[in-house]
């Protein structure tokens, strides 16, 4: 990486928002010569590994730390440590804004709080990178717009799902219009006993910390359908329940670790096999209580664990989506009908695929940050009509996201000039509209009506999707 390319960093949190330039003198570096001061909150799993450790090691000439901060003490002592950082940390979020004035605050809290420092950080003159979701309801979607539309500085919502080849090639082949017109999809996604269930063991199993995994979850899957798409959600709506987790399980014990139907539970998990488990959480547990290996059948979980929705576009594609939360793999199947033919994709299939990997391993290798650069490749299936199907072979980044945080990553910090001709960067309003489909649905699922997407806040759904 030459030092230009480093160097031309300073416009690169405007680039990555398409279209819209901050003005170069927005941030300290490159004008001054100095660093980008960046802040972060929440340094949890996420925060520490991915917007943590990776931006340390991999563009540190660039950018500097000036603070973390976290309601945990005990964790923000073990991101230093993570991070191979000397910053000051904060429990009090405030006094970090107004100590180290940072140029750029990333939000990697629990998604209940995101609107939070969201919403602080833009009103303190900071650009914000916040993690998916957005946040987790229309109210506070509506003040994150508020808050945006009167600052001048820029929201990012990382969508790492959009950078993998695999998404990109989809991608490429519905721009160039493949098949015709997309006039309907079929998308279903699998969690498995092992990712999915680990959902159920932490605060994303309560509405109001995580929204439920309509929003937690398919924030991530409706962003690449709207993406895909290139149009915005017009109406959705909705069937979901809670049969598996939760109330319903045969037994329950204070979590994991305590508990006394170790022998009879297929889901238990031992935390005290994986040391980072061990460092983050059971280390800190004592600052906050919050325990990462609860008892997935706690009755206080109240989010849905099978969940379907129809949603209807605003260029009138109709997808039909579902998301499974107890599969026994870990994958997604997707078509796409257009009016000249077909297209069939999918990831983690085991019936259809060579490679070996066990059910428990995958979330880890997708999450692996660590520069494992194993290739494998899936294919995609172009069927025209009349004609016989053509199979593309696609290879893609087996961690990080299918490669595609890595790839986010650089296009944020190292090439944030280089042409974006699928659109991948995201806004402010693709976080919005990928999380008001989740919204949408939950709203329907308690109405048993479908929902408008217009009724939500007061962006206008269009027939071809705006790029902010
Ligand atoms: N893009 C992706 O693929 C991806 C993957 C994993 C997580 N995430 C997102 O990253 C975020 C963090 O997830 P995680 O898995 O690291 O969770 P986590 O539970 O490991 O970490 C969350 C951290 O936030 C802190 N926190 C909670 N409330 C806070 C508050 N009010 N003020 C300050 N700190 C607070 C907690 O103490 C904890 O340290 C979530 O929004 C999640 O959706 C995204």
């Amino acid at each position: 990486m030459n030092n230009i390319d480093r160097r031309s960093f300073l416009n690169s949190i405007a680039m990555l928002s398409a279209g819209t330039l901050i003005p170069s003198s927005a941030f300290a570096f490159g004008k001054t010569g100095k660093k980008l001061k960046v802040a972060i909150v929440g340094v949890g799993i996420r925060g520490i590994t991915f917007w943590g450790k990776r931006l340390v090691e991999e563009y540190s000439d660039i950018l500097e730390y000036v603070g973390l901060s976290d309601i945990n003490p005990g964790r923000l002592e073990h991101a230093l440590k993570y991070m191979n950082v000397s910053c000051p940390t904060y429990v009090n979020f405030d006094q970090m804004l107004s100590e180290q004035k940072p140029d750029l605050l990333i939000v990697t809290t629990k998604d209940s709080t995101h609107h939070e420092f969201i919403i602080k950080g833009l009103n303190f003159g900071c650009d914000v990178l916040t993690e998916k979701p957005l946040t987790t309801d229309e109210l506070k979607c509506q003040e994150i717009l508020d808050a945006e539309r009167k600052s001048s500085k820029k929201l990012l919502v990382g969508f790492n799902y959009r950078w993998s080849p695999y998404a990109t090639k989809i991608k490429k082949l519905l721009s160039e219009k493949s098949i015709g017109t997309i006039t309907s999809v079929d998308f279903n996604w699998y969690l498995n006993t092992h990712h999915g269930a680990s959902y159920y063991r932490r605060w994303h199993g309560q509405m109001d910390s995580g929204g439920s995994l309509w929003v937690h979850k398919a924030t991530h899957h409706f962003d690449l359908l709207n993406w895909w798409l290139d149009s915005d959600p017009g109406e959705v709506f909705a069937y979901g329940d809670l049969e598996h987790y939760g109330k319903n399980g045969p037994f329950r014990g204070e979590n994991c670790r305590k508990c006394s139907h170790k022998k009879d539970c297929k889901f238990h998990y031992d935390i005290t096999k994986s040391k980072m488990d061990m460092n983050l959480y059971v280390a800190n547990e004592k600052h906050d209580g919050y325990i990462r290996d609860n008892c997935l059948f706690r009755n206080e979980i109240d989010i849905y664990d099978k969940m379907s929705a129809q949603i209807k576009y605003m260029n009138n594609t109709v997808v039909n989506y579902s998301l499974t939360t107890y599969s026994p793999f870990e994958g997604w199947r997707i078509a796409f009908n257009g009016t000249e033919g077909r297209i069939e994709a999918w990831q983690d299939i085991p019936y259809n695929d060579d490679e070996s990997l066990l059910q428990e391993d995958l979330h880890k290798a997708e999450m692996e940050q660590t520069g494992d650069k194993k290739m494998v490749s899936n294919p995609i299936i172009v069927h025209k009509n009349w004609e016989d199907f053509k199979v593309k072979q696609v290879e893609f980044n087996r961690g990080g996201h299918g490669g595609g945080d890595a790839r986010l990553q650089d296009k944020i910090f190292v090439n944030p000039s280089a042409p974006d001709p699928y659109k991948h960067a995201a806004g402010i309003r693709d976080g919005a509209m990928s999380i008001l489909i989740g919204i949408g649905a939950r709203r329907s699922i308690e109405s048993g009506k479908p929902v408008k997407i217009a009724d939500l806040t007061d962006l206008e759904p269009q027939v071809e999707r705006l790029v902010d």
